[in-house]
């Protein structure tokens, strides 16, 4: 972001603003004046987010909204945005998501998410932006040795093929620092992102069987499935289920956004990690969401899925510290929010 310290004359490409994350960040971005501009090709989520926005923002800060339905790896495309816009940053979410489907698919998550970022990143140069933010996921940390997590706790080797992307981009996008120091990268890594925008005009949409937990839960909950089905109670955690430090949405999108702010007129790279620095059990989330639902949510031991970890969760002082920022909703806001955004869409986008 470098041409500017002024949030109204700054553009920002989001690649994947239609998705979960995405969304929720473009709705803090033209809340703070930004003006934006999505490319997303739909693959993983619906065009009908766009008027959730809409409704969210309102129609002054809508105006400042550019939709392109485009695929990331499509240099034409890109060029095409790059020459129509005044592109100061990019926040850049576009990739596959789905651990088990990676696993099935080796060849089109690496070229999809691998190649997609690389096209992005050549593209970029070539108009001289040179400032993005990288959607990256505490999944680089593999199993870890302590806890909690630091910035500067070792990556550890993936245990399937959409970690190893995450884990590649961010030296990739680390390499291209220590090639030209005008490159400006901000690789933020998720914990366990849920909840859903407090509207409830926003939230999670899987297509198909949910594979995390969250949505999972939210399904039950609404009807759509049977019981929660806990992975495993055989866990060295106080109730022997899986720990995450979940984060809602609201406030991940607000992370993009100090990183952004913090990054203007700088280069080089760093690292965040956006937590809250408090582990959850399963069995505490569908407490938390009977609770948030008014209805105790049926669930069922299962044994443990393969290349899960005991427990992970941040320490998040580099993020306070450096970006100002810091996580202020717990697991009963997203819980609560969550369940408002499934229960008055209880077949998401399309329903
Ligand atoms: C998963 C991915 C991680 C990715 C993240 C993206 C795996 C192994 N890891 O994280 O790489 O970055 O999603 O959001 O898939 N659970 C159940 N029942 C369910 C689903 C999950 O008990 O139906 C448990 C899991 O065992 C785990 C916890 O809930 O203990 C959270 O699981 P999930 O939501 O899938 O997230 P992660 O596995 O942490």
């Amino acid at each position: 972001m470098a041409k500017t310290e002024s949030v109204q004359d700054t553009c920002v490409l989001v690649t994947g603003g239609c998705g979960f994350i995405g969304s929720h960040t473009v709705v803090v971005l033209l809340e703070r004046g930004y003006e934006v501009v999505i490319v997303d090709d739909l693959s993983n989520s619906s065009e009908k987010v766009l008027d959730r926005i809409d409704q969210i923002v309102g129609d002054d800060a809508a105006q400042r909204l550019t939709f392109v339905r485009a695929d990331v790896a499509d240099k034409d495309a890109l060029d095409a945005v790059f020459d129509e816009f005044q592109i100061d940053a990019v926040i850049h979410f576009a990739g596959y998501k789905a651990v088990g489907e990676s696993v099935e698919k080796p060849i089109e998550y690496y070229s999809n998410n691998i190649g997609n970022t690389l096209a992005l990143v050549d593209v970029m140069r070539n108009h001289g932006c040179k400032s993005i933010v990288f959607s990256s996921s505490a999944t680089v940390y593999g199993d870890p040795d302590a806890l909690p997590l630091t910035e500067e706790s070792p990556k550890k080797p993936a245990t399937n093929p959409y970690g190893w992307t995450k884990w590649m981009i961010e030296e990739i996008l680390a390499s291209l620092v220590v090639a030209d120091p005008e490159w400006n990268v901000v690789l933020l890594r998720y914990f366990n992102p849920i909840g859903a925008h407090a509207s409830g005009l926003m939230g999670e949409d899987p297509k198909g069987i949910p594979n995390n937990l969250l949505p999972y839960v939210a399904q039950v909950a609404v009807g759509r499935r049977d019981a929660v089905h806990v992975f495993g109670d055989d866990y060295n955690t106080p109730d022997g289920t899986g720990v995450r430090d979940y984060i809602h949405v609201m406030d991940l999108a607000e992370g993009h956004a100090a990183a952004l702010a913090w990054m203007a007129n700088k280069t080089g790279c760093e690292v965040f990690n956006l937590g809250t620095g408090t582990g959850t059990s399963v069995l505490e989330i569908i407490k938390a969401f009977s609770a948030a639902c008014g209805r105790e949510l049926p669930y069922v031991i299962e044994p443990r899925r393969a290349g899960d970890v005991t427990a992970n969760y941040a320490d998040c002082t580099k993020a306070r510290e450096v970006l100002g920022w810091e996580a202020q909703y717990g697991i009963a806001e997203m819980c609560r929010d969550s369940w408002n955004w499934q229960s008055n869409n209880p077949n998401g986008y399309e329903g």
